[in-house]
């Protein structure tokens, strides 16, 4: 048993679409979510920003006393989990595109994946998708300029480029479309708009919270059933655009601060 909180964090607001999955799971746990606005998108940078910056997030959620870490960001995980392991000897939670699951599903054969360029051009993607190249077509689409909608929070000015991404993927037969970005489960309804009933939108948001109460159950770290849990979310960006985001999670009071 252990009240200490589940340290979480992103290039951004995005993987707070992770933290609402946790957070109907595990409703008895503290958490600490690290946003980390000023640096999005990381999906254009270097492999070793990538995980210079995740190292720093880490070591944060470290000293304010974080129990078990969930890397809430397709790219981060892709491009540091393996690292991230290796040097820290918390149990890591991580996220990468749901290829598997739509390779399962589909029926036409095809399945497109939208994620950042960070996730796409790794070496974790590149060998996941490799052992089911075999079997479906994978259409890729690098979902340029998403993430800084996201973050602005003026989500309905996504139509024009999510027409443009998912179009290409409509138009080529794929019956499957994985998200493969945490920040993009927030521009679900301007998608449902624009893609056919008879395709799956896939997200990883319940199986990522789910590995992570099995995580805390083999690690005997679940809080005590009396915990009252505390949510804080620190930002290295504008506390006032955070603010709206978050007041979309209605009956949740954050505790904001600067990361
Ligand atoms: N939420 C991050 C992800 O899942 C966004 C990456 C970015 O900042 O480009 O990939």
């Amino acid at each position: 048993m252990n009240n200490q909180p589940i340290g979480i964090f992103d290039s951004g607001v995005g993987g707070l679409t992770i933290w609402q999955h946790i957070n109907e799971v595990l409703p008895k746990e503290s958490t600490i979510y690290i946003a980390d606005s000023i640096n999005a998108p990381y999906g254009e940078k270097s492999t070793a920003e990538i995980k210079a910056l995740s190292i720093l997030s880490t070591e944060r959620l470290l000293e304010l006393g974080a129990k078990i870490i969930v890397v809430a960001c397709n790219t981060a995980t892709t491009n540091s989990i393996k690292h991230l392991r290796a040097n820290f000897k918390v149990p890591f939670v991580g996220i990468e595109p749901a290829t598997k699951p739509a390779a399962i599903n589909t029926k036409t054969g095809k399945i497109g994946i939208l994620a950042t360029k960070g996730t796409l051009a790794s070496e974790l993607f590149l060998n996941t998708s490799k052992q089911f190249r075999g079997s479906v077509e994978i259409f890729e689409t690098i979902g340029t300029g998403l993430v800084q909608i996201v973050e602005s929070g003026r989500f309905s000015e996504a139509t024009p480029l999510l027409k443009d991404y998912l179009t290409r993927m409509i138009d080529a037969g794929v019956d499957n479309i994985v998200l493969g970005c945490t920040h993009y489960p927030f521009l679900k309804d301007v998608m449902k708009e624009i893609v056919p009933s008879s395709i799956t939108i896939i997200d990883s948001g319940q199986p990522i919270a789910q590995r992570t109460k099995n995580l805390i159950n083999e690690y005997q770290i679940h809080a005590y059933e009396a915990n009252q849990p505390e949510h804080q979310i620190l930002t290295s960006g504008n506390l006032e655009t955070l603010s709206a985001i978050i007041s979309r999670f209605h009956n949740v009071k954050f505790h904001l601060g600067k990361f």
